[in-house]
């Protein structure tokens, strides 16, 4: 199966990323053929930023290296490193009703943040089909926030299949069945648009500040905890097996343990868990030739496979030159 999905640039990345996305990336490469690309285009719809933007794709190629997915096995590349995938977006552009759009959850979340919206904010779903629909892509693993656009895909593909056959591989999405979607510190939803977020790396300072940040109940310490709608409990769980959890459960309810506890707690946990990721980025960071040699050969392999579609594409339309 070709497996594909991309990540956004825009910013260190997060354990809502980690859990929603890219653990689940690592899991499909062994069986399936995993593409995988950096988001950069994506990214400009709200980072402006020239050095950030550029700083973030490489950081990003290096987080997913560190994070297990292994260049032997799948192929991983920067976005606006296929140009192709414009002259799609483009195309694919006047085949999709601006109703389509005009429901996209995602887009509207935004504008209610009061996040002033651009053009490419809007028209990110035609981008994100252009992405899908130029690999082939079978199944597109994502957090439940993206299945909407993966839906929008489908309706563009099917829209453009109708007037010219079936050219367009139909995708489906794929979400991880028991995490969807993982909470910020402040409970809602983690993203880096809402400064909630526990990054993967970071220094062990930061990654307590960022756990101090964390909102909780006030209670008195040697009071019994509710772990049900506790920010740190959901965060903690995360990293638990079922009986761990259960042991976390009994000393919310056993009183004695402030939130302050459970929070050194989730910082023990996170920092264990991603000891391996840190010391395989380290060498990332110091091998940057390696990386970049790594998405030279991925934009390679791509740009192959984009150029023939895109040669249909155009001959089905009547672009001829
Ligand atoms: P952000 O919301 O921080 O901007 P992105 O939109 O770049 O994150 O998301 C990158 C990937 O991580 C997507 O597959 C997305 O669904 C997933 N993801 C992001 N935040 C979360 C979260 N809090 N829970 C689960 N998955 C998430
Ligand atoms: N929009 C996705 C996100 O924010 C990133 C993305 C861009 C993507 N193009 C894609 C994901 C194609 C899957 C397939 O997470």
């Amino acid at each position: 199966m070709r497996v594909l999905t991309g990540i956004q640039s825009s910013g260190t990345l997060h354990i809502g990323n980690y859990f929603g996305a890219i653990k689940q990336m690592v899991e499909y490469q062994d069986d399936n053929d995993l593409f995988i690309f950096i988001a950069n285009y994506h990214a400009l719809t709200s980072l402006k930023d020239a050095k950030l933007l550029r700083q973030n794709t490489i950081d990003a190629a290096i987080t997913y290296l560190s994070l297990g997915i292994d260049p032997k096995k799948s192929t991983m590349w920067v976005q606006s490193d296929v140009k192709e995938v414009l002259e799609l977006y483009w195309i694919l552009s006047a085949y999709t009703p601006m109703g389509l759009l005009e429901r996209a959850h995602s887009y509207k979340d935004k504008v209610a943040k009061k996040i002033t919206p651009n053009h490419a904010l809007f028209s990110y779903p035609v981008l994100m089909a252009a992405d899908i629909l130029l690999y082939d892509a079978q199944i597109v693993p994502v957090g439940k926030d993206q299945i909407q656009h993966v839906e929008i895909t489908r309706d563009i593909a099917q829209k453009f299949n109708l007037s010219h056959g079936d050219l367009f591989t139909l995708p489906e999405f794929k979400t991880q069945e028991n995490i969807q979607s993982v909470p910020g510190t402040d409970g809602a939803k983690m993203s880096k648009s809402y400064g909630n977020t526990i990054d993967i790396f970071s220094t062990r300072k930061t990654l307590k500040k960022q756990i101090g940040k964390i909102v909780t109940q006030s209670v008195a310490l040697e009071e019994p905890k509710e772990y049900e709608n506790c920010n740190v409990y959901n965060l903690c769980k995360l990293f638990l097996n079922e009986e761990e959890q259960k042991e976390l459960q009994e000393r919310y309810k056993k009183g004695g343990e402030g939130h302050g506890h459970f929070k050194i707690y989730l910082g023990d946990l996170i920092w264990e868990h991603f000891k391996e990721a840190r010391e395989k980025r380290e060498y990332y960071l110091n091998n940057l030739d390696e990386v970049m040699e790594i998405l030279d050969d991925g934009a390679e392999k791509a740009r192959t496979i984009a150029a023939k579609k895109m040669k249909i594409i155009r001959d089905a339309v009547g672009i001829y030159r």
